[in-house]
């Protein structure tokens, strides 16, 4: 349908799982596509000849979202690269699970680093061009844990209830200028992040789903182009669940 022609999208974190997805879905709408890692390796040299094979541009970048002056400075050069960035999806992200009492001040402080610092980081890297562009759509991956909260999460859940205020704020902050800023609240997702979950729990999870599955990554992107496309275009500062009922 090549919603997403001429743009110009921004994936963190993209190199597997859910942002690789959405990276792709991108490609195939149409969008010239830069996406950032924690290293090069494979998976990044694999993503970038897959896509650029379905004829758009895609390039990967090694840069620590969480890292404010790299954050700045992988944002700079895409746009160099690039022309422009239309669409940053905030999609980096980890866990460190335990239960509160286990928690070390370690497991807090990186998780909220990694998954509330970066969307910051980069947000306010891209905003300049956007700003400039009069123009732009700002994806934020939060998580149903985020909205619900999760025992043996708190970390986790504080960092990704943090996103979707985040997403709120920036989104009052940018409507003037045309910018949409939301947040997608996944659910249960099968990825590597997931699985690393022992079978039961994946097990006591699904029954809790009204859909009665877990999510693929592909449910979660195919909402990330309706929030980055102009289907969307009077949506902003909403949180969309992608979660088979869960919420
Ligand atoms: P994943 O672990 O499969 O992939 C995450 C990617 O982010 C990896 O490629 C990793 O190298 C990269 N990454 C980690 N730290 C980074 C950093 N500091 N800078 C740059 N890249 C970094 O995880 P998955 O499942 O694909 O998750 C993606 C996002 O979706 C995360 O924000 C996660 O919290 C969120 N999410 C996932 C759910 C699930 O069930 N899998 C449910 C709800 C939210």
């Amino acid at each position: 349908m090549e919603l997403l022609k001429g743009k110009v999208a921004l994936v963190t974190g993209a190199a597997r799982g859910i942002g690789r997805k959405i990276a792709e879905a991108y490609a195939v709408e149409g969008a010239d596509v830069a996406f950032t890692d924690l290293t090069r390796d494979e998976n990044m040299a694999s993503l970038e000849k897959e896509l650029t094979a379905l004829g758009v541009k895609c390039k990967g970048y090694a840069s620590d979202a969480s890292d404010f002056a790299a954050a700045q400075e992988a944002a700079d050069a895409i746009a160099s690269d690039f022309g422009k960035i239309d669409i940053l999806v905030n999609n980096a992200g980890i866990t460190r699970d335990t239960l509160l009492m286990r928690m070390e001040e370690e497991m807090w402080d990186l998780v909220i680093k990694v998954n509330l610092k970066s969307v910051f980081n980069f947000t306010k890297a891209v905003q300049k061009y956007m700003l400039k562009a009069r123009t732009g759509s700002i994806i934020n991956m939060s998580s149903v844990v985020g909205v619900n909260g999760n025992a043996g999460q708190s970390n986790y859940a504080a960092s990704k209830a943090g996103i979707i205020g985040f997403t709120k704020s920036v989104a009052k902050e940018l409507g003037s200028r045309n910018i949409r800023c939301n947040a997608v609240a996944p659910g249960f997702i099968v990825t590597d992040m997931t699985g690393k979950l022992s079978e039961d729990v994946k097990e006591q999870w699904v029954k809790t789903i009204p859909l009665r599955r877990g999510g693929v990554p592909e449910d979660v992107a195919n909402v990330c182009v309706f929030l980055a496309s102009e289907l969307s275009s009077y949506v902003t500062g909403q949180t969309i669940s992608v979660c088979g009922g869960m919420t």
